[in-house]
């Protein structure tokens, strides 16, 4: 089993990028791409260069606005996102403590000229918020935080969350996005992974969002899972074209050390996921046939219908600035990085003590801020070198010139006068080309 080195993340939790285990490039490129064998998370600059932050007054303009949610019905054996079981009483007091944390946001900073580009609401389980939370809460951010009718408005679902009449309810309040949790189409692989719903249930949300005028509906698939064969890898690819689904994130698992799944797997608990092999046709199956049927690859991981195109998760990676509120939710405002404390009895006593929630973070370097921008950027399959140059303050040519020219040579990457682009090939590679700028 891999040890998966956690070095980056977005602002709601990881990016679940992998590498091929196959190499087919040149012999340098090869050695590299073997030490990268399997997926990773990142985060970039590294956590341990991160500390405690006091944040200068920000003004904020475009932006993007993300709520993390820290709880679940029941927590899933593969998952490292910062949640805790659910209880109504701890969802009503952590939903309190947010109100606050907005008040102090608003105090603090400056959004006079803020427009919001899009509102993520996740987690955990955001589909747990109740719809007058969820209705509270949007409400609130009409008043003072540059929040527009038509911007997009994703809600996160776990399957059996919420029915037709509540689609209908947060759609009124201004949710016109939805992303379930399906994970698979394939009963018999839910239970090693300790979901709460059967495949039934993800058609009854699916079913029920559809019938409440959602159309711009998101799940999420998983591949490599424990027991899964190719053939229930091509049923879930198949069954979210055959439903009309506008948009799919296909993710590999990633077993992580010290989670219950890597536990049950050592205890021979579970069967292993399928060998390399199969997980890798896996893959080309999704990228092959989710494509072929009108879901356009955007990024390394989310196929959409055209106009689809989620745009929280686009700003979140192309370097735009994006506000979290609730624990562990990231922040970025140009050069500072900053993430919400993890503790929610931190988080309760700050607020409390009408201190903004917020943890440790950073300040980049134009260099820092430069390699975030085009590693993350990457992950939307190409990069505008003028847009991160701006972002940064930074010459792409001069920091990176040599190793975009050895990337290229490689056959990974493509650069025209304006962008860097993977190339098929580089697609594979991922992983490896991130790190070459990142190190
Ligand atoms: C915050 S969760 C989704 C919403 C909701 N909590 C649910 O599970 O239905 C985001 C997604 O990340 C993916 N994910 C979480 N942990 C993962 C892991 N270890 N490997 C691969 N994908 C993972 C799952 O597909 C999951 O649906
Ligand atoms: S329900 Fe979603 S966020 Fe919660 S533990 Fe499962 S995958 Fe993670």
């Amino acid at each position: 089993m891999h040890k998966f080195v956690p070095d980056w993340e977005t602002a709601r939790g990881v990016i679940f990028v992998e590498t091929l285990t196959t190499p087919v490039t040149p012999a340098a490129v090869r050695q590299n791409a073997r030490r990268d064998d399997g997926a990773y998370v990142f985060h970039h600059p590294p956590k341990f260069t991160w500390s405690n932050v006091a944040l200068p007054p920000l003004a904020w303009n475009h932006y993007s606005l993300y709520l993390h949610v820290p709880f679940c019905r029941a927590i899933c054996t593969f998952c490292t996102f910062e949640r805790t079981q659910y209880s109504k009483s701890s969802m009503d007091a952590f939903f309190d403590a947010l109100l606050d944390e907005v008040d102090l946001r608003e105090q603090s900073d400056d959004f006079t000229q803020a427009t919001l580009d899009s509102i993520y609401l996740g987690g955990g389980t955001a589909s747990l918020l109740s719809n007058e939370q969820i209705s509270q809460f949007l409400g609130r951010l009409r008043s003072g935080f540059g929040l527009h009718d038509d911007i997009e408005c994703t809600l996160e679902c776990e399957p059996g969350t919420k029915r037709e009449d509540d689609f209908r309810e947060v759609r009124d309040a201004g949710v016109n996005r939805v992303s379930i949790g399906v994970q698979s189409f394939s009963d018999q692989l839910l239970p090693a992974l300790n979901r709460r719903h059967t495949v039934a249930t993800s058609y009854r949300t699916i079913e029920a969002a559809h019938n409440a005028g959602f159309s711009n509906i998101h799940i999420d698939l998983m591949y490599g899972l424990p027991n899964q064969t190719l053939a229930d890898w091509k049923f879930s690819v198949n069954e979210a074209i055959r439903l009309g689904i506008q948009h799919v994130s296909v993710y590999r698992l990633i077993i992580f050390q010290d989670e219950l799944l890597a536990r049950k797997l050592g205890q021979g608990e579970l069967q292993p996921p399928a060998d390399a092999g199969t997980i890798e046709e896996m893959r080309r199956y999704a990228l092959e046939t989710l494509p072929a049927n009108g879901l356009r690859q955007y990024s390394l991981t989310e196929f959409a219908k055209p106009g689809n195109e989620c745009i929280y998760v686009q700003r979140n990676w192309d370097g735009s600035d994006y506000l979290g509120f609730g624990p562990a939710a990231y922040s970025r405002h140009a050069h500072h990085l900053w993430e919400n404390t993890v503790f929610h009895h931190r988080y309760h006593e700050l607020t409390d003590d009408h201190r903004l929630p917020v943890g440790k973070g950073i300040t980049m370097t134009p260099h820092e801020c430069l390699a975030r921008d085009v590693a993350m950027g990457l992950c939307l399959l190409s990069v505008d070198i003028a847009h991160v140059e701006r972002q940064s303050g930074a010459s792409l040519d001069e920091i990176f010139g040599r190793k975009i020219a050895q990337l290229v040579d490689d056959g990974l990457l493509r650069r025209t006068r304006d962008r860097i682009y993977l190339t098929d090939e580089g697609l594979l590679y991922a992983t490896y080309i991130m790190k070459r700028f990142t190190a």
